[in-house]
């Protein structure tokens, strides 16, 4: 299975990512969580995405597409992988479709996950995640059982330096401009999936697995 799931910041790309790769076996494969693990090791690669994940701009295409390349071309990654952030502009989908080519591959479904932009801002500027092991809370819809602590792992919650409510914005004007365009695209190659993003994350995640089964 080699999915995409596709949405605008905030929509639940990540939370979904987790249980779908947990459900079916697949790799969890995140641009933004390989670059803000570049950006806490200090290698060039996160000096330089810091400059542009601070302002919420994307960091440039040459660079994700190398990223992706070397990860989507490993043993683990055989099986099948979920693609949570990556391609988010014509050039990264259509680059991801050459290397996919090469191997013979293609990508079977792209989720699209829909969601307005107010609930984008409370469920941005809710979220928490966990300075050890990267889980994802939310202080109101998915709460720890200790407040500023990890379920999984008791480390500490922090907020991400791109959650404050200015750079929102400015991520949200990006997406609208350079990503969502790629939903066309899919449609056009017809596989894209649109699913309705609001309700709780055990709602959406049943719609999603509806679609994963064919039944949707
Ligand atoms: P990235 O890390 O990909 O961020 P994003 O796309 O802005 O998306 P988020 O991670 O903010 O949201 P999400 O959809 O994963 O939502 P989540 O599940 O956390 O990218 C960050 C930056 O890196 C970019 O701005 C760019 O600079 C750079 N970058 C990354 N990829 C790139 C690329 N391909 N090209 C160029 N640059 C790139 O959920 C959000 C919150 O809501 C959580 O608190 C969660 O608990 C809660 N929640 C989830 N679902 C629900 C629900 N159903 N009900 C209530 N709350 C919910
Ligand atoms: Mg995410
Ligand atoms: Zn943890």
């Amino acid at each position: 299975m080699r999915l995409i799931i596709f949405g605008p910041p905030g929509a639940g790309k990540g939370t979904q990512a987790v249980k779908i790769s947990q459900e079916y076996k697949v790799l969890h494969i995140s641009t933004g969580d390989i670059l803000r693990a570049s950006v806490k090791e200090g290698t060039e690669l996160g000096k330089l995405a810091k400059t542009y994940m601070d302002k919420g701009e994307l960091v440039p295409d040459n660079v994700i597409i190398g990223i992706i390349k070397e990860r989507i071309t490993t043993q683990d990654s055989q099986k099948g992988f979920l693609l949570d952030g990556f391609p988010r502009t014509i050039e990264q989908a259509e680059a991801l479709e050459k290397m996919l080519n090469k191997e013979g591959q293609r990508i079977d479904s792209v989720i699209s996950i829909e969601v307005d932009d107010e609930e984008i801002v409370k469920r941005i500027t809710g979220r928490r995640v966990c300075e050890k092991c990267g889980s994802m809370y939310h202080i109101i819809f998915d709460p720890p059982t200790n407040m500023g602590y990890c379920n999984k792992c008791g480390g500490g919650l922090y907020q991400r330096d791109d959650d404050s409510e200015d750079v929102i914005r400015t991520r949200l004007q990006v997406y609208r401009r350079q990503t969502e365009p790629l939903k066309k695209f899919y449609k056009k190659v017809g596989i894209l999936k649109r699913v309705d993003g609001l309700g709780t994350i055990d709602d959406v995640f049943e719609r999603i697995e509806k679609i994963l089964k064919g039944v949707a």
